[in-house]
């Protein structure tokens, strides 16, 4: 099952807020309902959120050419309902991105633009299964072993993407190909996308794995529990600093203490040249109440105040390398993003 798709002129998706109780598909006809669905997380994952955007525009462009009736499509309509959906989050960079490539076929119509959509649709599952391929080799050289265990936080699996995922696709990728010793995600608070669904996608691929609180991961690190830490990115910077869910900043300083490879896995897509550096990025908070309680039941003091930021950034010089489906960028030999060019899709 896709995470998100075009379905019968609407986007279906699933909704993650009720994993790993509930599978169910939440059916979106109109832009308010995509972006309650963006920031309340039932879709999420930046890749996913590319493609939430693009769909997102093809769906404004039909509702603008179904409201107005005309032949020709109201554009400046449709660019002004764009331009809130790119707000929606603003810390992935794939959401503007995908609304944006959505938009360059503005002027060929409204079915020119869905095409473009689909077409991004199908370029994230093509991607995922080439970073895949290219990070378990990595993984195997970086480690020099034949089997690894693997540390990685949130969720970056077929939940994040269309299908299959970034870093948890190379793990994915690890256990078909016999490579994987077994994958030890963290819980990640507050909202415990590496529980409810990372865990989810691990257990329903049956591999091998080990759930971790948040504060365990640097300490067993230090210990050796694992062979390379793999995170996703929400937003890589010009120089490498890489935004992805808080936490990761955390395991990358532990991982460079242990030794150990840190990873980053994301698409071409994520990578955002016009963002010079990490203390560029905007780091969405998203406030009090995910901190200070848990589905519904309040487990700090009433009344006092919190800090929530989604995402961390992890500078360069603590990264190991960069996979994406058409490179791998060694931060830790000297290469660049502008020093290490773009290949054919590997697949
Ligand atoms: O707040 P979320 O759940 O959207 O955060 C997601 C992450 O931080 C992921 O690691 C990132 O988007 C990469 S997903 C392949």
């Amino acid at each position: 099952m896709r995470t998100i798709d075009w379905v019968d002129g609407a986007i279906e998706l699933i909704d993650q807020t009720l994993l790993p109780q509930r599978v169910e598909v939440h059916r979106v006809t109109e832009l308010p309902q995509l972006i309650d669905d963006i920031q309340r997380l039932a879709v999420r994952g930046a890749p996913a959120l590319g493609v939430a955007g693009a769909f997102g525009v093809a769906l404004i462009a039909a509702s603008v050419q179904a409201e107005h009736g005309d032949d020709e499509l109201d554009r400046d309509e449709v660019r002004r309902q764009a331009a809130i959906l790119r707000e929606a989050r603003p810390t992935a960079v794939n959401l503007s991105w995908g609304v944006d490539r959505a938009l360059t076929k503005l002027d060929a119509g409204a079915a020119a633009i869905l095409d473009e959509a689909v077409l991004i649709r199908d370029e994230d599952i093509a991607a995922c299964i080439s970073m895949g391929l290219r990070g378990a080799d990595l993984t195997r050289e970086l480690a020099a072993k034949d089997r690894v265990s693997v540390m990685t936080i949130c969720n970056t699996g077929s939940l994040a993407t269309v299908e299959r995922g970034t870093a948890l696709g190379v793990i994915e990728t690890l256990f078909e190909q016999g490579s994987l010793i077994e994958a030890l995600p963290l819980e990640t608070r507050p909202l415990l996308q590496g529980a409810r669904l990372t865990a989810w996608e691990l257990e329903r691929m049956q591999a091998p794995f080990r759930l971790l609180i948040d504060s365990a991961g640097p300490f067993l690190l230090s210990r050796g529990i694992a062979d390379a830490v793999f995170i996703g990115a929400d937003r890589i910077a010009a120089n490498g600093d890489t935004a992805n869910k808080v936490g990761s900043f955390s395991l990358a300083l532990a991982a460079q203490h242990a030794g150990v490879p840190f990873i980053v896995v994301a698409p071409e897509s994520t990578i955002d040249m016009r963002t010079a550096s990490g203390a560029d990025i905007e780091i969405e908070d998203r406030g009090v109440d995910e901190v200070v309680g848990f589905g519904g039941t309040r487990t700090a003091p009433a009344g006092i105040d919190a800090v929530n930021p989604a995402f961390d950034v992890t500078p360069h010089d603590l990264i190991t390398a960069i996979v994406t489906e058409r490179r791998v960028i060694l931060l830790s030999r000297g290469e660049t993003l502008e020093s290490v060019s773009l290949e054919s899709l590997r697949s």
